[in-house]
This record gives C-alpha cells, sequence and structure tokens, in this order.
C-alpha cells in the first residue's frame, strides 16, 4: 500500500481561521478527513510543524520509506536553505504545494528556495493543490 505524508508548515495549523479570504475558511483537519475518505485506498499521514527544524526531523524521518511526500513549507518556502537540503537529501520525491498562487502575491513570496529540490509544484488552487499533489502520486507509476 502506498504511503504518503502531507507536511504543513507555520501558520498551517490556522487554517479555516488564518487569512480566510487568501486561505479559505476550512480547517486542514476537516479537508483531511475527505482527502482519506477519497483516497480510501492508500495511507495519508499528516504532520505539521510552526518549527523549521521540526519539519527538517520529519522530512529525515519519513524520506527514506515514504512512497510521496506532499509538502507546504509555507514562510519557510521563501527563506529555507535548511530544508531546501533536506529535501534533497532523501530519496522520496517531494511535491511542493501552495494554496494560494505565490506568483500573484508580495514579491518576497515569488522565490521559492525549495523548488529546485522538488519533482514538481502545485499552487494556486486552495486545498484543491494537496489533493492533485496526492493523486499525482497515486496515478504516478
Ligand atoms: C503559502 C504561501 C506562503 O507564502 C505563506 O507564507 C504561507 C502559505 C500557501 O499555501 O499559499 O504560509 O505556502
Amino acid at each position: 500500500m502506498k504511503n504518503i505524508i502531507i507536511i504543513n508548515g507555520p501558520n498551517l495549523n490556522l487554517l479555516g481561521k488564518r487569512e480566510p479570504n487568501i486561505y479559505g475558511n476550512v480547517s486542514f483537519d476537516e479537508f483531511l478527513k475527505k482527502l482519506r475518505k477519497l483516497y480510501s485506498n492508500i495511507i495519508i499521514d499528516y504532520y505539521q510543524s510552526n518549527i523549521e527544524g521540526e519539519i527538517i526531523d520529519k522530512l529525515q524521518e519519513v524520506g527514506f520509506s515514504y512512497s510521496g511526500i506532499v509538502l507546504n513549507a509555507a514562510a519557510y518556502t521563501h527563506t529555507s536553505v535548511g530544508i531546501a537540503d533536506a529535501i534533497s537529501a532523501i530519496d522520496s520525491p517531494v511535491i511542493e504545494v501552495h494554496i494560494s498562487n505565490i506568483h500573484k502575491r508580495e514579491e518576497i513570496r515569488h522565490k521559492s528556495l525549495i523548488s529546485k529540490s522538488v519533482y514538481g509544484i502545485i499552487c494556486g488552487f486552495g486545498l484543491k493543490s494537496y489533493e492533485m499533489a496526492v493523486h499525482t502520486f497515486i496515478t504516478n507509476e
């Protein structure tokens, strides 16, 4: 059975409450329940942290055994050489996702330090970005 993990970075624990005009008003727990129902034939694990080092620890922990990692590094996308290096160091493919279209927003969000290390990028489709990433892992080989 395929195992996929979704890793969310800082402030994404506040989804549903946080800037709903940008990120919507659905909590991640609510969304995850639906996603797991939709893809009941695979394991979808979930991890969220507001701490950069904990995200790196998690990538190292799962990165040699999981079929795929869906990563929304949130603000660390734009700042973290450490997360980019961790992605390069592991075997599991990583899809970078963003809820919002980062290229439509402030200039600081246009640059992703992690993109060069990932398998692909999906952004701007709301929570559907995660679903598209999971779908990609399931339908790939
Ligand atoms: C985000 C975009 C980032 O710029 C921001 O810091 C986030 C969320 C997104 O999902 O749209 O926290 O990754």
